[in-house]
C-alpha cells in the first residue's frame, strides 16, 4: 500500500508522536484529518499544517462515538494514536484509562466497520505489553504479561484488532513501540530529569535504583519505521519497533546532565527495582522481524537523547 495522496485520519495527531507522523504524511501529500481532544498536547504542534489547509483538525474525544464516526467517513486508513499515555495515571485511575484506551479504540474500530474503512495502524507499547518478560530481548511471539492497566489496555486492543480482522476484514498493523524520545515530548524520564534539574541543578532524584534498563528510540526513526511497515504489510500483524541499544536510567541521567552542561550533580535514588508501580525494570525488544523487512534505526540512543535535550533547552531555556 502506498500512502502518498491518500485520505487519512490520525487520532492523537496533535501529540508527540502523532504530530511528527502528521508532518511526514503532509510531506507525502496525504489529506489528513486529525482528531484530538488536546488533553495531552497543544495545537501548536501541527498549527502550520492547519493554517496552510493541509490538515483538518477536529477537536474531539475518541470516547464520543458520533464524533469519531464523522472523522472516519471518507478516509482510507486510520492511524490510531490517541491515548492516555501515562502508565502511572493508569495505575491511579484504571477506569478512566480503560475508557480512553480500550473503549476509545472500540469506538474507532466500530466507526471504521460502519464506514467500510479497512486499514488501521495502532500505537501499541512493547515494554508495558510484555511486562516482566521471561525472554529478553523479547520477540513478538511471547505472550503479553502486562503489569499495569495501561499495558493491559494495549494488549486488550490488540486482541480486538485480531478479532476485527477475522470478523470484518479490517486489517491492522499494531506497532509495539519502545520508549520514544524527541522534540515535542512532554512526558517520560528525560523530560522529568530536565525539569528537576532546572529546579535544582545540584541534585537529581532518580526513581528506583537507577539500574532499570530499557531501549529507547528517536522519534524520527519511530515515524520512519511506522511508514515503512504500513507500506510493506497487510492483514493483521504485530511488530516490535525499537532499537537494539539499551541504557540504564543512571547512564541516561549522565548523558542528560552532560548535555545540559552541568557538573557535580548528586544522584539520589528512591530505591526499588522499578521507579513506580507498573514500571518495567528490564525492557528490550527483539527487532529481528522489523529488520527482516529491510529497516534499521538511524539515530543512536545517545544522539537521540542529546537532540532531545537541545530541543528542551531551546524551548524552555538553558539551566
Ligand atoms: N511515547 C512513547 O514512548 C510511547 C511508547 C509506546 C506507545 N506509545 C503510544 O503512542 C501513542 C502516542 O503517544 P505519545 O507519546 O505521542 O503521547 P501524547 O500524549 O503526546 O499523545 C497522545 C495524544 O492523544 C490525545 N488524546 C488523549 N486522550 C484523548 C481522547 N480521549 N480523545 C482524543 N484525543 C486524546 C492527546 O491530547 C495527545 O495529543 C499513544 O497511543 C501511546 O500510548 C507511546
Amino acid at each position: 500500500m502506498k500512502l502518498s495522496g491518500m485520505s487519512l485520519l490520525v487520532t492523537g495527531g496533535c501529540g508527540f508522536i502523532g504530530s511528527h507522523l502528521v508532518d511526514e504524511l503532509v510531506e507525502k501529500k496525504c489529506d489528513v484529518v486529525v482528531l484530538d481532544n488536546l488533553s495531552g498536547s497543544t495545537v501548536e504542534n501541527i498549527e502550520g499544517h492547519v493554517k496552510s489547509g493541509r490538515v483538518k483538525l477536529v477537536v474531539g474525544d475518541v470516547k464520543d462515538y458520533e464524533k469519531v464516526k464523522k472523522c472516519v467517513k471518507d478516509v482510507e486508513v486510520v492511524f490510531h494514536f490517541a491515548a492516555q499515555a501515562d502508565v502511572r495515571r493508569s495505575v491511579s485511575d484504571p477506569r478512566s484509562d480503560y475508557e480512553i484506551n480500550v473503549h476509545g479504540t472500540i469506538n474507532v474500530l466500530e466507526a471504521m466497520r460502519n464506514s467500510d474503512v479497512k486499514r488501521m495502524v495502532f500505537a501499541s507499547s512493547g515494554g508495558t505489553l510484555y511486562g516482566e518478560a521471561i525472554q529478553v530481548p523479547t520477540p513478538e511471539s511471547l505472550a503479553p504479561h502486562p503489569i499495569s492497566p495501561y499495558g493491559a489496555a494495549k494488549a486488550a486492543c490488540e486482541m480486538y484488532l485480531s478479532a476485527y480482522y477475522s470478523c470484518y476484514g479490517i486489517s491492522s498493523l499494531s506497532l509495539r513501540y519502545a520508549n520514544i524520545i524527541g522534540p515535542r515530548s512532554t512526558h517520560g524520564v528525560i523530560y522529568d530529569f530536565y525539569w528537576k534539574l532546572k529546579k535544582d541543578p545540584k541534585k537529581l532524584e532518580i526513581l528506583g535504583d537507577g539500574k532499570q534498563r530499557k531501549s529507547y528510540m528517536y522519534v524520527s526513526d519511530c515515524v520512519d519505521a511506522t511508514l515503512h511497515l504500513v507500506e510493506k504489510t497487510d492483514g493483521f500483524d504485530v511488530f516490535n519497533v525499537g532499537s537494539e541499544e539499551s541504557l540504564t536510567v543512571r547512564e541516561l541521567a549522565e548523558i542528560v546532565v552532560k548535555e545540559l552542561g552541568l557538573n557535580d550533580v548528586e544522584f539520589h535514588y528512591t530505591g526499588g527495582r522499578g521507579g513506580w508501580v507498573g514500571d518495567v525494570p528490564l525492557s528490550l525488544l527483539d527487532i529481528s522481524k522489523l529488520k527482516k523487512t529491510g529497516w534499521k534505526p538511524k539515530v543512536t540512543i545517545e544522539e537521540g537523547i542529546k537532540r532531545y535535550v537541545r530541543w528542551l533547552i531551546t524551548k524552555y531555556g538553558a539551566l
